[in-house]
């Protein structure tokens, strides 16, 4: 245990800057530094470091947080962890441990990871030099076609046949036998002890730093009474539904490759890497928990999960995979040819024949589920209810309204139900599931730290904007969309704060914590208006939403006179928009939600406006080559930005 003291001294000295600037290289852009995002692949930059917070965030892949979370991140380490590689690049002394209990757990754990390293150099050793080894182990792995090179990586080892030959070689090294029965390595019966694997080929299993956590070992018999895989008991350093085999051998290349491919076997594993499919883990037959999800998406959020294509295969495919929908990942499902698993499958085909495979067969989960269980459905309406009474609870599992709004609109048509049903039903789970606490993230951490992405309109808004409604093709000016004085546009700002600020835009996010988590960046040219959003913003940490009344009666007289007369007069601003730009106004703008959703907008155009003179004036200034060509690319970006947001702004106007 780390003392309090030393742990807020430790955070208070880590310079965000800094301790991001060891793994990433930082470009200083106003008073804060942009790069490409180490978490996930980009061209252009949009993860950002803000020293005056303390915090970096990626506006790509959305992960955030403080110097300490950075490391955590980055490192793949624990919390604990990343405190010490803090104090040791800023030398803070961290006193050592007292607590004798701490120690000494401490201790033990190190003395487990001793003996299981003891005990993999041990099957591997049997496996090399020993002639049981060479002619049993080593042999069967060659006729499955394992290379040396993959035998090696993965430490593949063998276990003798004598049943006190570990304990021997142990003794010889000073190893207890205790120890070897808290790992499962030795069991006893009848006062006698012995070898729990016994002439199997091993599989260590690693955790995240590449520590021998626990071992597999498959027997070579044909003997159908014997279990085909027997694995370590859980222990203190292995608790298997945390750990997926090959994660640490994996994670580099699934951060690479943005994907990660699930299977169920150690062989399917050894296959993929040999061939060169390095982002692959495997769930070790069990399905998944969440707490393998989490590991998995740590490094990327799209999964692919291979499975065998006979019955049981498909049956498995369906159980795990709402855990990882509701985790946010985005799930593929590619069933294998009847009679493959992907080990079998990839030394037949090789890397190529799997790669096109998995383009043409990997489906979208719920198209996947959608599709088989239309199949059993065939023409019978009561079951053809209950499934899309199915696919309805699946879907509701998807937190990014967006993506959400997507599937329903492929699953209506599918279905051949309308959209507005599906999401009538959906929207009705999700309020069952969060009034019973069941939506997975405790109440608080939602109102605080779960706001929609940026952009994320209301399900229903977005839907309807693809339904084809025709866009204006002249109406191609963004900046007369937003060409109000900046007053016009503060004060809005803080009337739709006013006005609707404790409603709900999404299921438990308040308008107020929507916009106030959106208004970051533009400058406020009044400072009241600035000063009535930071009152809501220090309410809101506090998890409390203030209403209008709060500002009418508030002590200091400007405030109190600027609210009222905003609240008397909710239209104000929507007459003079129309008058400025003759754009008619539908009574659809006058939802509250898309008057929310387009005040961001607008708000969100100005402010690329504004980065977009920003950057042209840096491509004035630039000197080099390769910095032009940069800051092109976000010229680019930008425009595309721009573009989008015209778009929405133009169609929620004209419609
Ligand atoms: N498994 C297990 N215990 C068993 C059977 C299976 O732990 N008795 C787990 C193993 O992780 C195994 C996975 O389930 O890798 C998949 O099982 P299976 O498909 O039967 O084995 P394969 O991985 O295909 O192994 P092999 O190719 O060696 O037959
Ligand atoms: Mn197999």
């Amino acid at each position: 245990m780390i003392p309090q003291h030393i742990v807020s001294n430790i955070i208070e000295t880590a310079q965000i800057e800094e301790v991001v600037g060891d793994f990433v290289s930082l470009k200083k852009r106003g008073s804060n530094y942009v790069a490409n995002c180490p978490f996930h692949n980009e061209r252009t930059p949009s993860f950002s470091v803000s020293p005056s917070k303390g915090i970096f965030k990626c506006f790509g892949c959305g992960k955030a947080g403080n110097s300490v979370g950075f490391v955590m991140e980055h490192e793949t380490v624990s919390y604990p962890e990343a405190l010490r590689y803090l104090a040791k690049k800023y030398n803070i002394e961290i006193p050592e441990i007292t607590d004798d209990k701490q120690l000494e757990e401490q201790k033990e754990r190190e003395s487990l990871f001793i003996v299981n390293d003891f005990a993999n150099q041990y099957f591997q050793n049997n496996l090399y030099h020993t002639d049981e080894g060479k002619s049993v182990g080593l042999s069967y792995f060659k006729e499955r076609g394992f290379r040396d090179e993959i035998i090696q990586k993965f430490q593949l080892g063998y276990s003798m046949e004598a049943s006190d030959d570990l304990l021997k070689a142990a003794k010889k090294k000073g190893y207890r036998l205790g120890f070897l029965k808290k790992l499962g390595l030795m069991s006893s019966r009848n006062g006698r002890d012995f070898s729990f694997f016994r002439g199997r080929v091993q599989f260590p299993i690693h955790n995240l730093s590449g520590k021998v956590i626990a071992f597999a070992g498959r027997t070579l018999r044909k003997d159908k009474k014997i279990p085909k895989y027997i694995n370590s008991p859980e222990t203190d350093i292995y608790n298997k539904s945390k750990i997926l085999y090959g994660i640490y051998f994996a994670r580099k290349s699934i951060r690479q490759k943005d994907e990660c491919f699930l299977v169920e076997g150690y062989t399917d594993v050894l296959s993929l890497v040999q061939a060169g499919v390095e982002n692959v883990v495997a769930s070790s037959g069990t399905s998944l928990t969440q707490e393998q999800i989490r590991l998995v998406k740590r490094y990327t959020s799209n999964i692919t999960i291979l499975y065998d294509g006979d019955e049981a295969g498909i049956k498995a495919a369906i159980r795990g995979v709402d855990l990882v929908l509701e985790e946010g990942l985005n799930v593929k499902v590619a069933l294998l040819p009847d009679g493959e698993d992907p080990d079998s499958f990839i030394q037949k085909m090789g890397k190529t024949g799997f790669d096109n495979y998995i383009k043409e067969k990997a489906k979208d989960f719920i198209f996947f589920k959608t599709d088989l269980l239309l199949k059993e459905t065939e023409n019978d309406p009561v079951k053809k209810a209950a499934l899309v009474r199915n696919i309805i609870q699946t879907l509701a599992k998807i937190p990014d309204p967006i993506k959400r709004a997507l599937y329903v609109k492929e699953c209506s048509k599918l279905l051949e139900v309308s959209e507005r049903m599906i999401i009538n039903e959906t929207n009705k789970i999700k309020w069952t599931n969060i009034k019973k606490g069941q939506d997975g993230q405790p109440q608080q951490s939602r109102r605080q730290g779960n706001m929609p992405p940026p952009s994320s309109p209301p399900d229903d808004f977005y839907l309807e904007q693809q339904q084809g409604k025709t866009y204006e093709p002249t109406l191609d000016r963004p900046r007369e969309l937003v060409e109000l004085s900046n007053e016009l546009h503060e004060r809005d700002l803080v009337r739709v704060l006013l006005e609707y600020g404790q409603k709900e835009i999404e299921i438990d996010v308040p308008v107020a914590a929507y916009v106030v988590n959106e208004v970051e960046e533009l400058p406020f040219e009044k400072q009241i208006y600035r000063t009535i959003v930071e009152h809501y913003r220090a309410h809101l940490e506090e998890g409390r939403v203030l209403d209008s009344d709060f500002f009418v009666s508030h002590e200091n007289e400007e405030i109190s006179r600027l609210a009222a007369s905003i609240i008397c007069d909710p239209y104000q601003l929507s007459e003079n928009w129309e008058k400025m730009h003759q754009i008619f106004i539908t009574e659809a703008v006058l939802l509250f939600k898309e008057e929310v959703f387009n005040l961001m907008n607008r708000y969100k155009l100005r402010h690329v406006m504004k980065m977009i003179d920003e950057n042209l004036q840096n491509i004035k200034d630039c000197k080099t080559e390769a910095d032009i060509r940069e800051l092109q690319e976000t010229h680019m970006q930008l425009l595309n930005w721009q573009k989008q947001l015209a778009q929405l702004l133009k169609t929620a106007v004209v419609r």
